[in-house]
């Protein structure tokens, strides 16, 4: 949550860190503020998406070869103008921005105003930066002295990039619990909260780690830890290219996304599968095969879509491993005391592979003795770097806010790392993991088959985009399936939806069925077909109006239907990928319809790195 972005060298840097913050904007769009040091420090910050500030900028000459940017997700302080970062210190000549919260601000804000401070914000953010100005007049010590004395004392997470009017080369950043990468370019550096902001200049980052200090000029880069010793920044070489992070034609990044995945799907296959001749291969999962093929338990740890994935992972990894799953969300399982055995295994799945809460929830598992497994898509994130072992998504940056690709992919990988423990512990027929194996190879074309027909979602859309309330429901594995189209409906068009096992539909939520109530049905042919079709018929019995996502030529299952979208056949375990595309797709065309931005919805981000 919120974007940062610094520049130091040669350059202008407004032009830079603007860019930068348009690539971040997926991390928060409140509100938007830059700081330049050109003779002076100044600060321009507005309430909005970072093209509102960039209007109001417009004609201004905005020089200074240093500079930090910020994009937000408000925490502590609403979203206007005053609680815009970066912000100033009392002194004037510190300016700071923060992704994070400090949760004993409060405390320190109190010895602050006692000192006689006192605070233009309502942020966490103006008083950290004030408890730094104060310790370094204080102490008579330097910035970097400064501020390593005070992370030493806050209680939080943060990532903060500081200026100071009498140093106008320097930037000092400092990270825990959220992602900041530097990069490496000549004479110059670059921080962000990812390595989008430097994609056109270099090629060698380094990802900073929690508890770390960085002071970079143009030409110097010093990293340490907090107890002041010096650490070897690890360089690393990027392989993004630019083209990724870019819209390439599509209006929305969401609708460049949901049609990347067949090629995301294959590219996730790649390399691993094997159909034809009857293998898979990762290497995260050979590895560590005996600790994998022995779990007595897995339990799955994720959020959101991620969450939805976990619930179909358990559903695959019951049936074809035989072994207990339990899927949590990361938010409580951190909070409780979860018995965790000798041997369970925590599979972590996670896009960003910085959400807090999952990082903690494994935290606390390795610290009782379990075994990390994460499956994650961006390469060197926290996540990923906290497992034991892994496998990665490889579905490429994802950067519209409602998750797409990044769970499809995710989705494809579990399903490898269950055909792959399943063969290993022979719980699977060699008859049957073949036929899975091909059914997976099949799912890019079978994807693209389904983007052809993008016309009919479009028309539903429309008609639907009125409708106050969705109920989504399926059964079996097109029950998380209902979960995730609800939860894409209501994150970028607002409508309320909600996602039921169809069966459990008559246990409460058959009460707001009306003529007003559309009921997406997710109901591919299964063995549970019949089922689902008499929960249409008491949906229909009760005037509501069924739209379903059925088998292509599933005749009998369209008859009962108002409205219905196809997919071609595939079997029940690699369905969800199929039968999800369309719901994401109803879901985009709705949002456009009723005038949303589907890349950035209100009150969402796409890194959630608060807790
Ligand atoms: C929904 C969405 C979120 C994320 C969730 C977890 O479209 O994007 O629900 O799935 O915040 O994020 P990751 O997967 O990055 O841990």
């Amino acid at each position: 949550m919120c974007g940062i972005v610094g520049y130091t060298g040669p350059r202008q840097a407004y032009p830079i860190i603007l860019k930068g913050l348009k690539r971040l904007e997926y991390r928060g769009y409140d509100s938007t503020g830059i700081a330049l040091l050109n003779s002076g420090l100044k600060i321009f910050k507005k309430k909005g998406k970072v093209t509102d500030l960039e209007s109001t900028l417009l004609g201004q000459e905005l020089h200074g070869n240093i500079g930090i940017g910020h994009t937000r997700w408000a925490t502590h302080g609403e979203p206007n103008d005053v609680n815009a970062h970066p912000h100033r210190s009392a002194s004037g000549k510190l300016a700071m921005i923060h992704n994070g919260i400090i949760e004993n601000f409060l405390q320190l804000k109190k010895d602050l105003e006692k000192n006689g401070y006192s605070f233009k914000s309502e942020t966490d953010t103006e008083v950290l930066l004030n408890f730094i100005e104060e310790i370094r007049i204080k102490n008579k010590c330097n910035l970097e002295e400064a501020v390593r004395v005070a992370l030493n004392r806050v209680v939080g997470a943060y990532v903060i990039l500081l200026i100071d009017e009498d140093d106008p080369e320097t930037i000092i950043a400092a990270r825990k619990g959220s992602p900041l990468v530097i990069g490496i370019g000549k004479n110059e550096h670059f921080l962000g909260s990812d390595a989008s902001p430097m994609l056109e200049y270099t090629r060698e980052v380094v990802y900073v780690n929690d508890y770390e200090l960085v002071i970079v000029k143009p030409n110097e880069l010093i990293l340490k830890n907090l107890e002041n010793e010096t650490i070897t920044p690890f360089v690393q070489k990027l392989d993004i290219e630019l083209a990724a992070i870019e819209k390439n034609g599509y209006d929305y990044f969401m609708l460049k996304e949901i049609h990347e995945q067949p090629k995301t799907i294959y590219d996730c296959l790649r390399g691993r599968l094997d159909a034809e001749n009857g293998t898979i291969t990762m290497a995260g999962v050979e590895l560590n095969i005996e600790q994998l093929k022995n779990a007595p338990r897995l339990i799955i740890v994720a959020c959101g879509t991620s969450w939805h994935a976990g619930l179909i992972a358990e559903y695959i990894f019951e049936e074809l491993c035989r072994i207990p799953v339990e899927v949590e969300y990361a938010s409580e399982f951190r909070y409780r005391n979860p018995v965790i055995n000798r041997g369970d295994v925590i599979i972590a799945i996670s896009q960003s592979g910085e959400t807090a809460d999952t990082l903690v929830a494994i935290e606390k598992a390795k610290e009782k003795g379990a075994f990390i497994f994460g499956v994650v898509n961006v390469v060197g994130s926290s996540i990923a770097r906290a497992s034991h072992a892994g496998a990665y998504t490889h579905a490429g940056p994802e950067i519209g806010v409602a998750s797409t690709k990044a769970f499809t992919a995710q989705l494809a990988v579990l399903t490898m790392v269950a055909l792959k423990i399943a063969k290993e512990k022979n719980t699977i027929s060699d008859e049957r993991f073949h036929q899975l194996l091909q059914e997976l190879n099949e799912i890019p074309a079978k994807v693209s088959k389904i983007l052809e027909y993008t016309e009919k979602i479009e028309a539903l859309a429309k008609n639907l985009k009125n409708a106050q309330n969705f109920l989504y429901l399926g059964r079996g594995y097109n029950f998380p399936v209902a979960l995730e189209g609800a939860l894409k409906l209501k994150e970028i068009s607002y409508i309320h939806a909600e996602g039921y096992p169809a069966a459990e539909m008559k246990h409460g939520p058959i009460a707001l069925v009306d003529n007003s109530l559309p009921v997406v049905f997710v109901a591919t042919k299964d063995e549970n077909i019949e089922k689902v079709m008499s929960n249409m018929h008491e949906i229909k019995a009760r005037k509501g109006k069924v739209i379903s996502i059925i088998t292509e030529n599933d005749n009998l299952t369209a008859s009962i239907c108002d409205e219905f979208l196809s997919v071609p056949p595939s079997d029940e375990i690699v369905a969800p990928m199929l039968s999800v595309v369309p719901l994401q797709l109803l879901a985009y065309y709705i949002g456009i319809e009723k005038g949303c931005d589907v890349d950035k919805p209100r009150n969402l981000a796409k890194s959630v790195t608060v807790e």
